[in-house]
Formats: structure tokens, C-alpha cells, sequence
């Protein structure tokens, strides 16, 4: 049995994959098991920012696994407390701490929130507002912090204690936040709903208002975070001060890592067996991260700026593309039938993704020149 007749078989049916195998990748570049080569704007849905096996990250995995690949949180090791200590450093937050994904990530905030309003206030103020559209993660408490009636089915009950309201709509936020409210979380560009960025006016509004009642301020940074979106975290283009900031996919380039931080506001909130993680904090998937994080410098980030712009002025210049959307190397285009020309496109040998009605494209960070006309050649066939 070959591997795709194999995974029909063996693995659980929760994906619609295409019939590709990849193989191995360097860069923007994969390979298939037959050889054939694929320029890759998709990063392995925003985890491989830095490209497939980035040198720094490889040399920094392989020298930990080569040390020691998993010790657990009952002791210290080297690359987690550096990790944390470069976190807060380039974020102004005050502690970490660390899981395996963004679903993971945004669980301990949901948790943090609670316990700091009942440490602070007692019971009756658990409720979490999210916005209409948002993605947050596929626990059952993620999915319930997500605000679209599809993710809403099967699982029932539900977590209770999220309340929705639409994206830019400071009136409605400000009517939902009612005595019973203790946070309030927030994509700054809603990925899985559409690449949609928020009015930076619109999210200092809710700051403001969450400050007033002492409502935490939580920003959903799982896709956005790591250079994405042109700032090493998307709400330093918004002139705010998040209360938790969460982030997973490309922190690890390609080993699984979810971070939650904590401003002064709520460091203290977890304390010992209130949570925790056996995986979390894994010594390999942090000797990564730390090389990532190191990596996304200022010259890496006017780099997100260009080729983002680079990538804008090719779509908008496609007759199929009636609108493009997103912040930084987080770009949305607005087409008809997404889904049949996303085949097309891994047909001609790129690979994007698809969210809601646009094509979705999230190339690496650091992405070469030739590579990427490669890719926009391909796309502008597509898309003409
Ligand atoms: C904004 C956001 N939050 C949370 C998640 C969940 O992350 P994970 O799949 O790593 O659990 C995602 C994944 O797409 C996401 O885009």
C-alpha cells in the first residue's frame, strides 16, 4: 500500500488533504517523493516561517536533542528560561509560560483570565468576549471561544461563558462587557475567518474600555505572532498593551510550541498546580524558538514590508482578484471559487491556502527573491 492509500486507512478522516507527499524542503521550496519541486506559500499553515530546516533552528534543535530532548517541568533547563527570558524582552511582558499548540496557548489564557477575576472578585465573572468570525483552537473550550456557529456543532455542551459580538463595532463591545466579563480576546487579523485585520482604532477602543473595568485584554497571536505580519508581534503596530499575548506555529518553525505571556497585570495569576503541561517548555522545540526569535530582526521585517508589497501589486493587478486584504506576509485575496483555484495553483507547483473566499498566502518571512517571482508567476497564470 502506498502512503496515501495507507493514511486513508490508518489515520482519522478529520482532514481534506490533497494528493500530495511531500518529502523534504529547503527554504520556499518543497519536494514530493517523485521529485517534483513546489514553491511553498503556505508554510505548513504558518508554522514554517523561517523556511523548511531554517540553518540556525536546525543547528539549534540538533544540538539540544544531541543534550537532552525532554527533561519535564519538574526541573530547569537552558533553552526554556532563555526562551521566556527573550519573550518578555522583545514584548514587554513578564512571565511565560509554555505548551504544544495555539489551541493549548489560548486554553491558559482562558484560564488565566478566570482565575484573575476570581482571585480578584470572586464568582459570576468568568464570561470571555470574542468577536464574530474569530478562530481560537479545536479543544472544546477553543472552539467555544470561537465565534462561528460551524465550529458550534457535534460536541456539545459546550464551555459555558463566551459571548460574541462583530469585528469593529466599539458600541457592541462596549454593550457586551457587561459586570460578568473578565476578558476579552482578540485576533488583530483574523486568519481562519478570512485574513481580516482589525481598524487600529477600533482595538485602542477596546482597550481603553477593558482597562476601565479592569477586563483583561487578550490578543490571539497564535497566526499573527513571529514576524508575520511586519512587527515581531502584530499588536506592536497597534499601540497597545495586551494583557496575555498568546502564540504557537511559527515560534516553531516546524516543532510544536504554544507560548502564553503575562504582563505584570496577571503574572502572578498561575501559581504551582493550577497549571501545567508534561510536554510544555520541551527543551528541543525551545533551542528552536529561541534561534527563531533571534532571527527576526529589523532586517527581516523591512523584508516582510517589501515583499508584502511586492505580493500586494502582483494580485491587485489580476483580473480574478477582486480584493486583498491581511497585514504584512499575512495576505488575503478575494476571488471566486478559492478552493478550485488553490488546485490550480498546486497543479502549476505553488501551494497556498484557502480562507473562507480568498486564497490565503503566507510565504516564509525570509523568502528569496527567484522564489518568490517563481511563485507569483505561477499565481499571476492563475489568477489572470
Ligand atoms: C488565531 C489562531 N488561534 C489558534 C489557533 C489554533 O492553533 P493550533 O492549531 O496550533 O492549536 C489557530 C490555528 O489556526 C489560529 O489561527
Amino acid at each position: 500500500m502506498g502512503v496515501i492509500e495507507t493514511s486513508k486507512k490508518y489515520l482519522a478522516d478529520t482532514y481534506g488533504r490533497e494528493d500530495v507527499i511531500f518529502y523534504k524542503g529547503k527554504g520556499a521550496t518543497l519536494t514530493d517523493i517523485y521529485g517534483e519541486k513546489y514553491i511553498d506559500f503556505g508554510c505548513g499553515i504558518a508554522v514554517n516561517g523561517l523556511g523548511v530546516g531554517f540553518r540556525k533552528w536546525k543547528r539549534a534543535v540538533k544540538r539540544q536533542i544531541g543534550r537532552i530532548a525532554h527533561a519535564s517541568n519538574l526541573f530547569y533547563t537552558q533553552p526554556a528560561a532563555e526562551l521566556a527570558k527573550l519573550l518578555c524582552r522583545r514584548t514587554g511582558m513578564k512571565k511565560a509560560f509554555f505548551s504544544n499548540s495555539g489551541a493549548e496557548a489560548n486554553e491558559c489564557a482562558i484560564k488565566t483570565a478566570r482565575k484573575y477575576s476570581f482571585d480578584k472578585y470572586g464568582e459570576n465573572r468568568a464570561v470571555i468576549v470574542t468577536l464574530e468570525n474569530s478562530f481560537h483552537g479545536r479543544t472544546v473550550t477553543a472552539l467555544s471561544a470561537t465565534g462561528q456557529e460551524a465550529f458550534h456543532q457535534y460536541f456539545m455542551p459546550f464551555t459555558e461563558g463566551f459571548r460574541f459580538v462583530p469585528a469593529n463595532d466599539a458600541a457592541a463591545m462596549e454593550t457586551a462587557l457587561t459586570d460578568d466579563v473578565c476578558a476579552v480576546m482578540l485576533e488583530l487579523v483574523q486568519g481562519e475567518g478570512g485574513v481580516i485585520a482589525l481598524d487600529k482604532e477600533y482595538v485602542q477602543a477596546v482597550e481603553k474600555l477593558c482597562k476601565k473595568k479592569d477586563i483583561l485584554l487578550m490578543i490571539d497571536e497564535v497566526q499573527t505572532g513571529n514576524g508575520r505580519t511586519g512587527t515581531l508581534y502584530a499588536f506592536q503596530q497597534y499601540g497597545i498593551s495586551p494583557d496575555v499575548i498568546t502564540t504557537a506555529k511559527g515560534l516553531g518553525n516546524g516543532l510544536p510550541i504554544g507560548a502564553t505571556l503575562f504582563s505584570a497585570k496577571c503574572e502572578k495569576t498561575l501559581t504551582p498546580g493550577t497549571h501545567g503541561s508534561t510536554f510544555g517548555g520541551n527543551p528541543a522545540a525551545c533551542a528552536g524558538a529561541v534561534a527563531v526569535i533571534k532571527s527576526i530582526n529589523d532586517k527581516l521585517l523591512k523584508g516582510v514590508e517589501e515583499k508584502a508589497l511586492r505580493i500586494r501589486e502582483t494580485l491587485l493587478a489580476c483580473s480574478k482578484v477582486k480584493s486583498v486584504s491581511g497585514l504584512g506576509l499575512m495576505i488575503g485575496a478575494e476571488v471566486e471559487n478559492a478552493a478550485e483555484l488553490k488546485k490550480q495553483c498546486l497543479q502549476k507547483g505553488l501551494v497556498v491556502l484557502t480562507a473562507k473566499d480568498r486564497l490565503r498566502l503566507l510565504p516564509p518571512l525570509n523568502i528569496g527573491n527567484d522564489e518568490l517571482e517563481r511563485g507569483l508567476a505561477i499565481l499571476r497564470e492563475v489568477l489572470k
